[in-house]
C-alpha cells in the first residue's frame, strides 16, 4: 500500500536494495510476535465467514497462515503457480512510483514488521498483518490478480501524466475499501476492511456510511478519509466489472476531470446508483 505520511516512517530502510526490497528474515520474529499474529488472525477469522467475499475465503483456506507469521518464500510457491504473482519483502510504505512498478510486474510488496500488542486494533502504517492477511488471499484470484497488475501499470502512467491522485482514489476505493454485491448483501474484498476488526462489520452492517454502485469516473473524483472509517463504500457487481473498468486508456478521463473540484467523501450525487444512503458521518476509526 502506498500513502501520504506526515511522520517519520516506521520501518528500517537502511538495508534495502534499490527497488526497496529486503530479506524477510523470518527467523528474527519472536515467539511473542507469532502469538500476536495468531491473535490477530483468530479475531479476523471470527468475522470473515460473515463479512468477507467468497473469493477471499476460498483463497485464505488454501494458504495455511493460522499458526505463525507466514514465510513469504513458502507462500510464493503456491502464489506463483496460481496467478504468477510473487511477494517481495519491504521495510514499509514505498514511494508511489516504486510501489506501482512492483505491481506492474506482478510483485506485491509486503511490510516485514508486525505491530505492537498495544496497536492490536489500530495502526497508523500498514504492517505485515494488513499487507498479508488483507491483500495476499485476493492475489490468488485470477481476475483480481490481473486487476492489481492493471493498477500498477495505470499508476506508472498516471504518474507520468500528473494524475496519480485520481488513480490513487481508484486504488483506495477498490483494493483497500471495496465491497462486492452478493445475494446475501454486500461483502468485503478490500484489504483495509478485511484486516480491520472494526471496519469489517461497519462497512457491511452499519447504517451510517453510503454504499454506492461502482463508477470509475465518480471514484476518481471522490476524496477519501485516511484516519476514520470510510463515509462511502463503492460496491462492484463482480470482479470482471472491476477489471473491465481498467481496460480503457485513462488519459482522456484525466483530461476531463482535471481541474474539477473533487466530491466530498460523504457526497451522494443524483447520478449515483445508491444501494444505501448513509445515516451519519463516519466516526473515528
Ligand atoms: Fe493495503
Amino acid at each position: 500500500m502506498t500513502g501520504e505520511t506526515d511522520h517519520a516512517l516506521r520501518g528500517d530502510y537502511s538495508r534495502m536494495r534499490p527497488d526497496y526490497t529486503v530479506d524477510q528474515d523470518w527467523d528474527a520474529y519472536t515467539p511473542e510476535q507469532h502469538e500476536l499474529w495468531r491473535r490477530l488472525y483468530r479475531r479476523q477469522m471470527s468475522l470473515v465467514p460473515r463479512y468477507a467475499c467468497r473469493e477471499f475465503q476460498e483463497s485464505l483456506a488454501a494458504i495455511d497462515i493460522a499458526g505463525a507469521i507466514p514465510r513469504f518464500e513458502l507462500v510464493n510457491r503456491k502464489l506463483g503457480s496460481a496467478t504468477h504473482w510473487q511477494l517481495v519483502a519491504v521495510p514499509g510504505l514505498l514511494p508511489d512510483l516504486m510501489f506501482f512498478e512492483h505491481l506492474a510486474n506482478r510483485r506485491f510488496p509486503v511490510t516485514v514488521w508486525i505491530r505492537e500488542p498495544a496497536e492490536f486494533d489500530y495502526i497508523v502504517e500498514p504492517d505485515i498483518f494488513h499487507d498479508f492477511f488483507g491483500h495476499v488471499p485476493m492475489l490468488f484470484n485470477p481476475v483480481f490478480a490481473d486487476y492489481m497488475q492493471a493498477c500498477g501499470r495505470g499508476g506508472l502512467k498516471a504518474q507520468a501524466l500528473g494524475a496519480i491522485e485520481m488513480l490513487s482514489r481508484l486504488y483506495w476505493y477498490s483494493v483497500e475499501f471495496g465491497l462486492i454485491e452478493t445475494p446475501q448483501g454486500p461483502r468485503a474484498y478490500g484489504a483495509g476492511i478485511l484486516s480491520s476488526g472494526g471496519e469489517i462489520t461497519y462497512s457491511v452492517d452499519s447504517p451510517d456510511p453510503n454504499r454506492i454502485g461502482f463508477d470509475l469516473l465518480r471514484i476518481m473524483q471522490t476524496r477519501y478519509k485516511i484516519d476514520t472509517f470510510q463515509e462511502t463504500y463503492f460496491v462492484i457487481r463482480d470482479f470482471g466489472e472491476l477489471f473491465e473498468a481498467t481496460a480503457p486508456d485513462f488519459t482522456p478521463y484525466y483530461e476531463q476531470l482535471r481541474g474539477r473540484e473533487p466530491h466530498a467523501a460523504s457526497a451522494v450525487l443524483a447520478t449515483d446508483r445508491v444501494l444505501h444512503r448513509g445515516a451519519h458521518p463516519a466516526r473515528a476509526a
